[in-house]
């Protein structure tokens, strides 16, 4: 089971989150991070760009990987996920631009891009931790209910409600792209440990069928529960479905007293 951290808010979340982070880039300095995009990463990217600031973290050998990429959406678009890592991670943290990739949603031979992207993780020796935004329909990555739990890196469609949710990015819901590349379910667990955050009530349903339903790919995100290193940090409206919040309230303030942890 994950270790569930229920905050007030996202910023506060974004605190702990980013916490793990510097602890593992300061553990091993040519960490390989999995990088998400959407809003809910975006508390954790700037508390961790802070904490690399004011702590003169090293991260001249962190590599990344994105999750995913719209499909036929050039690079150089200010919605592509490749211009959002930019200008959200690499950017403030200082990345070198050259270490950071995203799936190739353009160019020739694309139904070879899902593999070649598979083959540069294990390249570089595989993904050390990961950050996850989920949903509201429980997809991870850009993996839609229905996705096989052992997938890998390939195109997808999106779900109707996914580019419902997404068209405040674009102009307009037709503005949206239809497809995408995404890792896999099973790229997804290969990664050695996940960081799964949620904030919101539109998130609460997704949160609580991941958590505490059946492992199902209706509900993409409940991989978490078969990973043995997953920690999920939700605010009090996301947690607002689930049945065991006093357990793991209770929990979690019992493992501070056990390691306090500065956060
Ligand atoms: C983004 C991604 C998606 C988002 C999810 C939540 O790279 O893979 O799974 O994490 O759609 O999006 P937000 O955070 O915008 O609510």
């Amino acid at each position: 089971m994950a270790e569930v951290i229920i905050v007030r808010d996202p910023i506060e979340a974004g605190r702990v989150a980013a916490a793990i982070f510097a602890q593992q880039i300061i553990a091993n300095p040519a960490t390989v991070l999995g990088l998400a995009t959407g809003s809910t990463p975006l508390s954790t990217y700037a508390a961790l760009a802070t904490m690399v600031r004011e702590d003169s973290i090293d991260v001249s050998r962190v590599r990344g990987f994105a999750l995913d990429e719209y499909l036929a959406v050039p690079p150089e678009h200010p919605e592509s996920y490749r211009s959002v890592i930019t200008r959200e991670v690499v950017e403030p943290l200082g990345l070198i631009p050259e270490h950071v990739f995203t799936p190739r949603g353009t160019g020739p031979d694309i139904t070879r891009a899902g593999a070649e992207y598979e083959a540069m993780i294990t390249e570089a020796g595989g993904v050390d931790l990961q950050i996850l935004g989920i949903g509201s329909n429980g997809h991870v990555g850009f993996n839609e209910p229905g996705s096989s739990l052992a997938s890998t890196t390939r195109i997808k469609a999106l779900a109707e409600q996914t580019r419902a949710d997404n068209a405040r990015f674009f102009g307009s819901l037709e503005e949206v792209p239809t497809h995408c590349i995404t890792q896999g379910l099973g790229t997804i667990l290969r990664a050695r440990q996940l960081v799964l955050l949620a904030f919101g009530t539109g998130k609460a349903r997704a949160v609580a069928a991941a958590l505490e339903g059946p492992v199902s790919s209706a509900v993409p995100g409940s991989v978490i529960q078969q990973h043995p290193r997953a920690t999920v940090i939700i605010d009090e409206d996301a947690a607002a479905r689930l049945v065991h919040a006093e357990y793991y309230r209770h929990a979690w303030r019992s493992a501070q007293d056990l390691l306090p942890v500065d956060f």
